[in-house]
């Protein structure tokens, strides 16, 4: 009913009405699924971002995860949430909407947070989760697709372009791993003053390394990079 055409992403989707979080059971299917397997839920009760953060997921969006096998290190986790966050903005893009990176894993779009990514690895599986605002109610601050284009967007629509477009950066990630770090440099909020959240360090954020770092200037000239983790910066 779907006619996903992809070569690994969504060979096999799981749906449920609702669930905790897509992440969790996909932690747990991963043990004896197939890598690309989709799990994707109407709507989660427990929906997770980052250091346990609670993501609010109401009927109305796209919330997903995928188990993926890429040929990587743990250290490379980050270019498995560059890669949700490009196929997030192309597929924005399909629907007429820009959408920009914000460093590590946010996607915004008139400078309100659209979406989501959040990639959990462990001994060689990666489970990628992305939640995305389409017609669903979001928090204060937030925006959705809706919000952005004035009506409602068919959201069999948005899964199925985003699976299309996760398939094609996963092939990407595979076949060349700087690519996709070169790619999503394209599309990130750079150039701006940022604060790193708790660490004490302000400055522009002009760049991001090979392995996903974001690169600050300090108004001293001294350059720190700042390594994917549990650090949020904020915009100054
Ligand atoms: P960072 O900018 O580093 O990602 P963050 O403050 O956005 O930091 P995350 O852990 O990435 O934190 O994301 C979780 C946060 O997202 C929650 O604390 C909440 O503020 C916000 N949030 C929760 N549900 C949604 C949603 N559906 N849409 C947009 N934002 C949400
Ligand atoms: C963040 O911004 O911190 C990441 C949010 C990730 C939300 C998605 S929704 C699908 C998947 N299941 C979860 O519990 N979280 C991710």
């Amino acid at each position: 009913m779907l006619s996903l055409q992809t070569s690994i992403v969504g060979r096999k989707v799981i749906y449920l009405r609702e669930v905790e979080s897509t992440n969790d059971l996909a932690k747990l299917l991963a043990l004896h699924e197939d890598e690309g397997t989709v799990i994707v839920a109407d709507r989660q009760t427990r929906g997770r971002g980052r250091i346990g953060r609670r993501w609010e997921s109401p009927e109305g969006g796209v919330w997903m995860s995928v188990i993926l096998r890429p040929p990587l290190v743990l250290e490379d986790l980050p270019k498995v949430v560059f890669m949700g966050a490009v196929a997030v903005v192309e597929t924005l893009e399909k629907f007429g909407i820009p959408g920009k990176v914000k460093w590590p894993n946010d996607v915004l779009v008139e400078g309100r947070k659209i979406a989501g990514i959040l990639a959990e690895g462990k001994a060689g599986t990666v489970v990628l989760g992305i939640g995305l605002n389409v017609n669903n109610p979001v928090p204060e601050g937030a925006i959705s697709m809706k919000d952005v284009l004035g009506s409602n967007v068919p959201l069999v629509d948005v899964f199925r372009t985003l699976i299309a477009r996760l398939d094609e950066a996963y092939s990407l990630l595979k076949e060349r791993p700087a690519s996709i770090v070169e790619k999503a440099k394209s599309r990130m909020i750079l150039g701006v003053p940022v604060i790193v959240v708790g660490e004490d360090i302000e400055g522009i954020a002009e760049d991001i390394d090979e392995f996903g770092r974001l690169i600050v200037r300090k108004p001293s000239g001294e350059v720190v990079k700042v390594v994917y983790g549990d650090l949020s910066i904020r915009f100054a």
